[in-house]
């Protein structure tokens, strides 16, 4: 019997990685390679959707790109590609569009978020229905599986509904696919401002992967707590604790509630001490490899171009039974 597939994609939105993505998604994607077929991208068609540099961005690519490998994830397991080098993301997209209501992508949670950021009026079309392009991202490679953190929970709803609807109307093409949310790693939180999630766009509670050691360490042992000093799991009075006691266990393997046995007695000092050691020891480890494959650009320009071809030959039949039932000639 075949592999059911996984699909996931991360933006080239940065110059590095941060560790709310690794924990929330990027480590799942490395686990599920042994049991399923998997279809990993670089979603660089959605970095366009705010203001941008087109050589940054190129560059971000492929730094992006060689993090996946450095992280785990495969090539001889797994399809890695560049979403702009498979066409047929934006063709399914434009069918999708025209099945989508305007009020449906009105309700979008990110798009209120980022287009507020940048003022009322500044905001893309394409920030508007970007999750539409998601969704043909998706649906192209019919997974079973979505590994995602938390905040993209209801774009994978918009994918089913969508997914339902062409199926409705059409005849059958797509399988609904599932969200994979690791509940532990769901929501990795801002280290100054615990009650947000970590992201890009707040530096200076972001922990990048590829940042200098030094600046990781100090960060983590900046991070805002609370008064008590008591090394307790409790998200709702001690998020910021409760958020370093998720990462240590992610890093280390040992359970929260061991941690909690660990440290009891013991002030924030120490704790805080570990959870930087384990950050930074990958870290090092991390940026060696990534710097590895960042030096021969042509052997990972080829790697990425081998990607595209694996993954059309995928994506090409879903658009061409999407095609035939819309009544395109064919
Ligand atoms: P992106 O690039 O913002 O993030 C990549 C992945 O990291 C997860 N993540 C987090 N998880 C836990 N805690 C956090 N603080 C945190 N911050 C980010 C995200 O949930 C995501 O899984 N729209 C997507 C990219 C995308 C995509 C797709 C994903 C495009 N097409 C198709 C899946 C399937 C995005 O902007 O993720």
């Amino acid at each position: 019997m075949s592999k059911s597939r996984v699909l996931s994609g991360i933006q080239p939105t940065a110059d590095s990685f941060h560790l709310g993505n690794q924990l929330g998604a990027l480590n799942s994607w490395v686990d599920l390679q042994a049991e399923y077929d998997c279809f990993y991208f670089i979603a660089d068609q959605h970095a366009i959707t705010v203001e941008y540099d087109p050589e940054v961005l190129r560059n971000r690519t492929r730094v992006s790109y060689a993090q996946l490998l450095a992280l785990g994830v495969s090539p001889e397991q797994s399809t890695i590609f560049v979403q702009s080098q498979v066409p047929e993301h934006s063709q399914l997209a434009w069918v999708l569009s025209c099945l989508t209501g305007y009020g449906e992508a009105s309700r979008m949670t990110q798009f209120k978020d980022k287009s507020a950021k940048g003022g009322a009026g500044s905001a893309s079309v394409g920030l508007f229905t970007y999750p539409i392009l998601q969704a043909a991202d998706i649906l192209l490679y019919q997974p079973e599986f979505v590994p995602v953190g938390e905040d993209q929970r209801q774009h994978l709803e918009l994918t089913r509904d969508l997914a339902g609807r062409f199926n409705g109307r059409f005849g059958e093409v797509f399988g609904l696919p599932k969200p994979l949310i690791v509940k532990a790693t769901a929501k990795i939180r801002d280290l100054q401002d615990p009650t947000k999630k970590m992201s890009k766009s707040l530096p200076t509670g972001c922990l990048f992967l590829l940042d200098d050691p030094k600046k990781i360490e100090k960060k983590i042992k900046s991070a805002v707590t609370d008064s008590e000093t008591v090394v307790r799991f409790d998200e709702e009075n001690k998020p910021g604790v409760s958020n370093l006691l998720s990462i240590l266990s992610a890093y280390s393997g040992e359970s929260i509630a061991d941690l909690e046995v660990r440290y009891e007695g013991q002030m924030y000092g120490p704790f805080k001490t570990e959870v930087a050691e384990v950050v930074v020891d990958f870290a090092k480890g991390f940026q060696e490899r990534t710097n590895e494959l960042l030096a021969d650009t042509g052997a990972l320009d080829q790697q990425i171009a081998s990607g595209a071809t694996k993954a059309r030959s995928v994506a090409q039949q879903t658009l061409d039974a999407v095609y035939e039932k819309s009544g395109f000639l064919r």
